[in-house]
């Protein structure tokens, strides 16, 4: 059997009623850039994509030259579509309105252009996340329109950089994986209605920073590591890649549990609500799994900022069910 085309993909979404036109345009346009940012990240230090861009993000974050160019192509490619109102980016500081001499689209676009940075130059998967908000209409798009729950998104994905390009993405209709196709430059579904196990004997979390955890997360980490001899009976393997695109990517394959909770030095957590937990939440509860911040579902969390951090709990639904319960009897 032929497999589908991520357009033919989207154009059945279309004809079933689930997205209109407008949106369609939107998420090829977004895939077409990630192709562009695959390309460059396939490239390396041939590219001129490795290496430190000497200046810092609004979150006073070193930026990478590969964050830089990302960023670059995630907005060119963006901003004369017609279908946005508005972007904005875990590199930018602002909200940026599509210019007036563009038609304006009925969409908000958010993304992280480049996921796991710190990975760049090491030869390590790196990717792309983002999610799509409608704008009210008659409403001009500033910072307060973006502020939205993620329940809200209408469309959400995430591209993996690694040994082969992925893209995951989600309408609300179930979470959907293609492969890039480096002979005919496209993305091919190979994975149909993801299902995330609900159980899992594998975990993801930056292990050095355990003594600055909650005690919720240190008891349920405690309990893996003790394996049989412990209160779970059974034995847990751990793997960490420090790019959450590669972890979830994994967490969506093969089930799984992944963390980065708040602690003592990063008191609202690490992770970016409305680049990183939205989109990612939005996906893995579309694939059956579950995503908190250790004690409210991250979908319901109503922003107050834009590059707001929160704690992330994501994954195998009975395994962040036991976590968030640690947390509520804490
Ligand atoms: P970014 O590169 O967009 O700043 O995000 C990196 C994030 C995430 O991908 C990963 O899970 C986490 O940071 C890794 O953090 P540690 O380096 O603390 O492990
Ligand atoms: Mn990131
Ligand atoms: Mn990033």
């Amino acid at each position: 059997m032929r497999r589908a085309s991520l357009t033919q993909f989207l154009i059945e979404r279309q004809r079933a009623g689930r997205i209109n036109a407008d949106l369609r345009l939107l998420i090829e346009t977004i895939a077409r850039a990630c192709k562009a940012i695959s390309t460059r990240v396939n490239k390396g230090s041939l590219g001129g994509g490795h290496g430190s861009a000497g200046s810092e993000n609004v979150q006073g974050e070193i930026q990478k030259n590969l964050d830089v160019m990302s960023n670059e192509i995630l907005l060119e490619a963006n901003e004369w579509g017609g279908n946005l109102a508005a972007l904005v980016s875990e590199e930018m500081e602002d909200v940026k309105p599509t210019p007036t001499h563009y038609p304006r689209g009925e969409y908000l676009l958010l993304f992280d252009p480049l996921d796991g940075s710190s990975n760049i130059d090491v030869n390590i998967s790196v990717g792309t996340i983002f999610s799509v908000l409608r704008c009210p209409k008659g409403v001009e798009p500033d910072e307060k329109v973006f502020l939205q729950p993620g329940r809200n998104q209408v469309a959400a994905g995430f591209a993996v950089y690694g040994p082969t390009t992925q893209l995951v993405i989600t309408v609300g209709d179930g979470a959907y994986g293609f492969t890039l196709d480096r002979e005919t430059f496209t993305f091919v579904l190979t994975q149909e209605r993801i299902k995330i196990p609900e159980d899992t004997a594998e975990f993801a979390i930056n292990t050095s920073n355990m003594r600055r955890w909650e005690p919720p997360v240190k008891r349920y980490i405690d309990e893996c590591l003790a394996g049989k001899d412990g209160p779970r009976g059974k034995d847990f393997n751990m793997r960490w890649v420090a790019s959450m695109v590669a972890d979830v990517y994994r967490v969506l394959s093969r089930g799984g549990i992944f963390m980065y909770p708040r602690d003592s030095k990063n008191k609202d957590g690490r992770l970016r609500l409305m680049y990183e937990a939205n989109p990612m939440a939005f996906i893995v509860e579309q694939a059956g799994g579950a995503a908190t911040d250790g004690r409210n579902r991250i979908l319901d969390i109503q922003p107050h900022k834009l590059h707001q951090r929160i704690a992330v709990v994501l994954g195998s639904k009975n395994e962040v069910d036991r976590v968030t319960s640690y947390h509520a009897n804490s």
